[in-house]
């Protein structure tokens, strides 16, 4: 409690940079007095519960022509229901309401102070013709679409720029429909990149909760640009062999909580990411100042957690708590590359069981693509101050493949307390270069660069003093 409460109350300090970690750490250490205080009473981005007052009005989607046969094309009915709902802005708000039913529909955007409910047995279900999907510019922080140069389709359910907007439910279902999307990216025949179900960019006070995310085309809800989101209790999922598709995907924003999820996805199941190359070196916005905790994640032939590879706007403040993650290529994966720029630290995963992992631990520094040949190759990415601890596995194949950057080495990487069974066709259990660290209490034995000196040990765990886990390390 005091852990998280420290990472995340510290976030207005100016420790975006390297060389200024340090002066924040002392600050911090002088603080800490007053943070034990406020530790109290917490506490991690998900400890700050949103208040959702009931709306003052709320409107069915027939109302506005809307039939639930899973044939007709409801965009028109969703587009002028949140019309007519966006009056009741400056009065409390509004709610929409999605009775049972399957609601096929192409894209449509949201408002501010609304909230979409979907009732059990309500499905929205997307399109699955390309022309009823807007092509919207690509994201300043990436340049292009990231799979297809250009604009991008619009997500299924989108905001842009909105303040206090909620979709949520009795366990209502949102259906990306996404096998076409997913044929057509294998058979590279997609004119614009895929579309995600939900998108907000440039929003606030937004809260996604109580519902089933199926089949997503690509992402299943991806904040960017955002602030103060909480994503609570929701189920996602999409085929295993589903290529790239990634469940939540928090991009440069800023005070995101994701917790009580179960994700089972194609590729990752939570990335977390901040731009690409140069354009995120420009945009400048990171993702920070994260939450997850009481997470089933399960990623085929990604990462159940992954960092990266887009995070050329850097990573930071992230505590992940009280994790199972199961049957996946990978368990916790930090992924960058050359001309990234930007930087993954100061992030503390803890209180973790694996089972059926290929790779539990994976930090590579040369993973992914550049979306063109303007980037710069000498903007090296930094990993630095990654603290796994209380980690239990069972058959695991690799424990630990730490690939660094030989003139930007991965600094600080530190576990303590990490038991993982290898089974019997692991080649070997730890490979690591360009890496260092600290460990205690890991098994099997890890590679002599994760073993430095005890000074090493003290900054590995210096974000930890304030709790009093040193007394037990
Ligand atoms: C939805 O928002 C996008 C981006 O702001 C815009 O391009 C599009 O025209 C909007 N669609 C409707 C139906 O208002
Ligand atoms: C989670 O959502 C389901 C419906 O999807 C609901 O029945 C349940 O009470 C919710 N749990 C919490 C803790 O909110
Ligand atoms: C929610 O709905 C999905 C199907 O859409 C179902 O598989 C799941 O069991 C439901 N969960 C709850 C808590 O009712
Ligand atoms: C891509 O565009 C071509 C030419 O307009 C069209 O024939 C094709 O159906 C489009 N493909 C998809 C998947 O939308
Ligand atoms: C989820 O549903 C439960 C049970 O209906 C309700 O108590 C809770 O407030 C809902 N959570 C959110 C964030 O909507
Ligand atoms: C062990 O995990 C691998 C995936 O890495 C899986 O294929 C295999 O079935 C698991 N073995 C057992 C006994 O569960
Ligand atoms: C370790 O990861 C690298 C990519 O970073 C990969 O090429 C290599 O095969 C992996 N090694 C093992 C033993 O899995
Ligand atoms: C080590 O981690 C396990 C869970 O993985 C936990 O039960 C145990 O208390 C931890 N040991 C110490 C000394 O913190
Ligand atoms: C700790 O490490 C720093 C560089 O990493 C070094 O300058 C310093 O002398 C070390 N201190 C001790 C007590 O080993």
């Amino acid at each position: 409690m005091h852990l998280q409460g420290f990472l995340l109350r510290n976030s207005g300090l100016p420790c975006s940079y390297d060389t200024l970690f340090q002066v924040a750490l002392l600050l911090l250490l002088a603080l800490s007095n007053a943070v034990r205080i406020y530790g109290e009473e917490g506490e991690g981005q998900c400890d700050f519960k949103p208040k959702l007052d009931p709306r003052p009005h709320s409107v069915s989607i027939k109302e506005f022509g809307a039939v639930g046969d899973g044939k007709t094309l409801n965009t028109i009915a969703f587009q002028n229901a949140i019309f007519y709902l966006k009056s009741f802005a400056d009065k409390g708000g509004a709610q929409l309401y999605v009775p049972p039913g399957k609601w096929l529909t192409g894209p449509f955007n949201l408002t501010s102070h609304l909230t979409l409910f979907l009732e059990k047995g309500a499905v929205i279900i997307g399109s699955q013709d390309p022309s009823h999907w807007e092509v919207v510019e690509p994201l300043p922080s990436y340049g292009r679409g990231t799979e297809v140069p250009g604009g991008r389709y619009q997500s299924l359910i989108y905001g842009y720029m909105l303040h206090d907007v909620v979709i949520t439910g009795n366990n209502g279902t949102i259906d990306g429909m996404g096998l076409v999307w997913w044929e057509w990216f294998t058979s590279h025949s997609l004119n614009h990149s895929r579309p995600h179900l939900v998108e907000f960019i440039a929003s606030d006070y937004v809260v996604v909760s109580n519902l089933t995310f199926l089949n997503a085309p690509a992402y299943s809800v991806h904040p960017v640009y955002c602030r103060n989101v909480h994503i609570q209790n929701i189920s996602i999922s999409s085929p295993p062999e589903s290529p790239y598709t990634v469940g939540i995907v928090p991009d440069s924003s800023d005070g995101v909580c994701i917790e009580d999820c179960t994700i089972v996805m194609g590729y990752d199941a939570i990335g977390l990411k901040s731009g690409w190359d140069e354009y995120g070196i420009a945009y400048g916005r990171p993702t920070t100042n994260v939450h997850i905790r009481h997470v089933h994640l399960q990623a085929s032939s990604g990462a159940c957690l992954a960092f990266g590879s887009d995070m050329s706007g850097g990573i930071s403040n992230t505590i992940v708590e009280h994790v199972r993650l199961y049957n996946s290529h990978s368990g916790i994966v930090f992924r960058t590359t050359r001309g990234r720029g930007g930087y993954m630290k100061e992030i503390v995963i803890s209180d973790v069981e694996m089972e059926n992992i290929y790779t539990a631990f994976a930090a590579m520094g040369h993973c992914g693509s550049h979306p063109d040949d303007r980037y710069d190759p000498n903007a090296l990415p930094h990993l630095n101050h990654i603290t796994l601890l209380d980690v239990t596995g069972k058959n695991i194949t690799i424990a630990g493949n730490l690939t660094g950057i030989q003139e930007s080495p991965f600094t600080n990487i530190c576990l303590s307390n990490v038991t993982l069974s290898i089974n019997s066709a692991s080649p070997i259990a730890w490979k690591c270069s360009d890496v260092s660290g600290f460990s205690e209490s890991v098994l099997p034995e890890p590679c002599p660069d994760l073993k430095s000196s005890s000074n090493s040990s003290s900054y590995c765990f210096s974000l930890l003093d304030l709790n009093g886990k040193t007394a037990v390390l």
